[in-house]
């Protein structure tokens, strides 16, 4: 589709050495194998010793510090998984969702010396008293309670040291993985390299702390006219690079929303999809990693978006193309939304027919909404990608960004509030 415009990235990876590359490759193999040689056997002693959901639990647990072990990339990947609370056992579920929000701390002696090399770069900053207290700790970054000569109470999010070193790495050899794996019969010719590549820019874009605060800006202004939506407002000249400092928001745990009283939740879940859409269909600047340590519903149903590094512009030719394709969702029309889909396909050579393939999307349309159906974004998602997958028709990598943020804003809702009839997420975003 070539009147497309590409969604706007962040530069290209930096280079990384093929001897840095192939010694983090064999690295990462000799830690995956150790872990599997140590962690089977625990896993199944404790599967006899104590039962499958409790050995489940463990098991979990230990993955998850060898995940944190191994570095943000891998902790991202964790997140991904962990917001399709639909997929996994709960015990599973819940030893994910430490990282969500709740990763290891830096060391007293890593918060030293990052805190210093930040006073050095930014004297501003020593007019602000820390706490102590750590607010919550992401892949990138941990976050501390301050307080300025006002007693205005801030948020300052430290990155961790050698996060930019690591990543770099970690996302490269991913690519190139990905570009080995693309030329697999079992890849079905699906451009997996073109969107991995596009994916591990915008990732490694988070640790640019300038660049979230400008993303953090443009999602206040966009969403300030949504009631109920929150965005913290960001302290520029105290900012930079590797620090940025916010607004202290109050009530921001994984547990606030299930202190939501019952009768308000379904009004909380169509803001929280209120304000997704509103970045889709409307603004076209979209944060694509609404897991739930970046979306919070507080006890009071109010809707916490934080962590914008990962927001992407999505060009108007796409935005439009999606919000035309949501409308025909929305009436039921899946002839109609196989034809756009066929139609805004790369032209790699499609294995069926228009027709063929738009009789699939329609039945699949057919399948998942219409009053008598609960329209699941993933499952949806899910339907539509073996689809693509089958008949050889693949979307450009654009597309994936807003549907990607669409699928995980619904999975950490559906966390929040399992038993829950969701608004009909088609109504709310449309
Ligand atoms: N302004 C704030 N007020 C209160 N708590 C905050 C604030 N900003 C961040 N936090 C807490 O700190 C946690 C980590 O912050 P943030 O998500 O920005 O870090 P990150 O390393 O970029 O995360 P991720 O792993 O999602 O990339 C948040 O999930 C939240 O619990
Ligand atoms: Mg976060």
């Amino acid at each position: 589709m070539s009147e497309v415009i590409p969604i706007v990235l962040p530069p290209a990876l930096p280079p990384v050495s093929g001897l840095r590359l192939a010694g983090r490759g064999c690295a990462l193999l000799a830690r995956t194998a150790g872990a599997a040689l140590v962690l089977g056997p625990l896993w199944a002693v404790d599967r006899v010793r104590l039962g499958r959901s409790p050995a489940q639990a463990r098991l979990a647990r230990r993955l998850v510090r060898r995940l944190e072990r191994l570095g943000a990339a891998y902790v991202k990947m964790g997140q991904m998984i962990g917001s399709r609370a639909d997929l996994l056992p709960a015990p599973v579920v819940a030893e994910l969702a430490r990282l969500f929000d709740d990763n290891t701390p830096m060391t007293r002696r890593q918060f030293d010396r990052q805190w210093r090399a930040a006073l050095d770069r930014l004297p501003a900053l020593s007019r602000l008293n820390l706490s102590g207290r750590c607010l919550g700790s992401g892949s990138i970054a941990c976050v501390y309670e301050a307080s300025d000569d006002d007693g205005q109470a801030l948020a300052v999010k430290l990155q961790r040291p050698g996060i930019a070193a690591t990543m770099a790495a970690d996302l490269r050899l991913m690519t190139v993985l990905t570009r080995m794996a693309e030329k697999l019969p079992q890849a079905g010719g699906a451009p997996l390299a073109d969107l991995i590549d596009y994916m591990n820019r915008a990732l490694y874009g988070q640790i640019d702390f300038v660049r979230e605060a400008a993303h953090t800006r443009a999602l206040a202004a966009n969403l300030a006219p949504l009631p109920g939506v929150v965005v913290p407002q960001v302290h520029d000249e105290l900012s930079d690079r590797e620090v940025l400092v916010t607004g202290y928001l109050e009530g921001l745990s994984l547990e606030a929303a299930a202190e939501v009283p019952p009768a308000g939740r379904t009004a909380a879940a169509a803001t929280a999809l209120a304000a997704v859409g509103t970045m889709v269909f409307r603004d076209g600047f979209v944060h694509c990693d609404l897991h739930p340590g970046n979306l919070y519903v507080r006890a009071d149903g109010s809707v916490v978006i934080l962590d914008a590094g990962y927001c992407v512009d999505v060009p108007d030719s796409i935005r439009s193309y999606l919000a035309t394709f949501f409308q025909y969702l929305r009436k039921g029309d899946g002839v109609r939304c196989g034809e756009i889909m066929f139609d805004s396909s790369l032209n790699g050579g499609p294995r069926s027919g228009r027709p063929e393939f738009v009789a699939e999307i329609a039945e699949l349309v057919a399948g998942t909404t219409g009053p008598d159906h609960r329209f699941e974004m993933a499952e949806f998602g899910q339907g539509v990608f073996e689809a693509q997958n089958r008949h050889g028709v693949h979307p450009p990598s654009d597309f994936a960004f807003p549907l990607m943020s669409l699928m995980i804003a619904e999975g950490t809702l559906r966390g929040f509030w399992p038993d829950l009839e969701m608004p009909d997420a088609v109504a709310a975003l449309g």
